[in-house]
């Protein structure tokens, strides 16, 4: 090994923790060699400037930094979840762009890279995560950093059309291609980025890519999974057929197409009335911004008129959960379920459908429905694609997943869980820093 620590940068440190976020399998291989976390510690308040927060777990350092409410809002609410999270999904029309909230976040970049800078050591790896901290390198090389450093993309980047309505996206990829790597989670996120570059950008030299789907460790997550569930959901004979479904409360995730199509296969199929038992959780995400304000409302409103419609007092079709769930609780509930709906608009990977399987018995296993435009949908080939846009087609899958045979649904689980063995956590984080390390570190500065 050439390296010495491998320096993780990202917006939330495990110190402070929120649903979905960075696999907790990463953590586990960090804590086993000598590396440092860098990040938000989850507090608003002013910085002093010299607030860096340091605590070690293993052979783990993370140093973490609070952000003034102010400079947070722009950079958080404002720039990354107001603009570039709804693009980067194709949701052009949820999108919120002032130059204050995009200076706000140029200046958080550039404050992170100044706190990590005394930080450093020369022999360093360092890998940035995620469209919070797209400019970070362009920051560190300015500010005189130069150790190799990588970034790797969780969420989808958008097809050309599309980027080229965000604002500042030149400048945006500009930035971007100071980094050594670029990973991402798909062969076509990876396009995507070269093609608007090649297009947008023509004179400039645009870093390695590459795509590396993200996985899981199906070894641990089968483990929890197997252990005695502190909620049993629905009754041990499946006289009470459980479908499930864990999202963050996103309008990515396609909620409200879900329940429609759940409610239309509760409209056309009376017959399934009693038997079966749709449970939702939706821990609450970014409530600061309006979107998920109005998702909230939404979604109450379809729960409530599916429960006024079906609901008796024996039965409820329909159990909804705002609130989050640890994994230990969450990965017995999966076994627990016949279905698992996995039904996002659009999704960089989602690892909610590769621990849904990774929870699954063996010898009894359930159903994934999953969304041919979650990142996922690219390996998981024993699911059942839908398109989350179409409420019949949804309806369908559910009454084909809710009835399959045992042999078919073994034969469907069995090849997804080969391929979460062969593309899980570890191999994703050994196969990225090996192609980081291999790379020549830029040499260029710039301006
Ligand atoms: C997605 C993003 C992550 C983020 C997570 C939770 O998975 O890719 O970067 O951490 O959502 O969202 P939050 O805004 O609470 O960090």
């Amino acid at each position: 090994k050439k390296h010495g620590r491998v320096v993780i940068v990202a917006n939330r440190t495990p110190a402070a923790k929120s649903a979905g976020g960075l696999a907790s399998g990463l953590l586990d291989a960090l804590r086993r060699e000598r590396s440092l976390w860098f990040g938000w510690n989850g507090e608003l308040r002013e910085d002093d400037g010299n607030c860096v927060q340091l605590f070690s777990c293993d052979r783990l350092t993370v140093a973490a930094i609070p952000l003034s409410p102010e400079a947070h809002n722009r950079y958080y609410n404002g720039f990354a979840n107001g603009v570039l999270w709804p693009a980067f999904h194709h949701r052009l029309d949820l999108m919120r762009f002032s130059d204050d909230d995009y200076t706000g976040y140029l200046e958080v970049n550039r404050h992170m890279a100044a706190q990590l800078r005394p930080l450093l050591q020369d022999d360093d790896l360092i890998w940035v995560h995620d469209y919070h901290l797209l400019p970070f390198a362009g920051m560190c090389r300015r500010q005189g950093i130069r150790q190799r450093m990588g970034f790797f993309l969780h969420i989808p980047f958008p097809v050309p059309s599309v980027a080229q309505a965000i604002p500042r996206i030149d400048e945006l990829l500009d930035e971007m291609c100071a980094y050594d790597l670029l990973g991402f989670q798909t062969e076509d996120d990876r396009k995507a980025f070269v093609n608007l570059c090649r297009e947008r950008r023509p004179q400039i030299r645009v870093p390695n890519t590459g795509g590396y789907p993200i996985g899981v460790d199906p070894l641990a997550l089968q483990a929890e999974a197997e252990a005695e569930p502190v909620v049993q959901l629905w009754p041990r004979d499946r006289s009470i057929r459980g479908i499930i479904s864990v999202d963050r409360l996103d309008y990515t995730k396609g909620l409200p197409e879900r329940f429609k199509a759940y409610a239309l296969l509760l409209e056309q199929h009376p017959e399934l009335h009693g038997t079966m038992q749709l449970v939702q959780i939706a821990p609450p995400s970014r409530t600061d911004v309006p979107a998920y304000v109005d998702l909230h409302h939404e979604l109450t409103g379809l729960a409530g008129e599916i429960l006024g419609k079906y609901g008796d007092l024996e039965w409820q079709p329909l159990v909804y959960v705002e609130r989050q769930l640890d994994r230990p609780v969450l990965m017995p509930l999966y076994r627990q379920a016949r279905v698992g709906l996995v039904t996002p608009l659009r999704d960089g990977m989602n690892l909610v459908a590769k621990e849904f399987v990774a929870a699954q018995d063996p010898a009894d296993p359930g159903v994934l429905v999953l969304s041919r435009f979650a990142g996922a949908a690219c390996q998981l080939d024993g699911a059942l694609l839908v398109n989350p846009h179409d409420p019949g087609e949804m309806a369908q899958a559910m009454l084909q997943a809710l009835s399959m045979p045992h042999a078919e649904r073994v034969a469907r689980y069995r090849r997804m869980w080969a391929v979460l063995c062969a593309s899980d956590i570890e191999g994703w984080r050994v196969r990225y820093l090996k192609d980081l390390e291999a790379l020549a570190a830029t040499e260029e500065t710039l301006a």
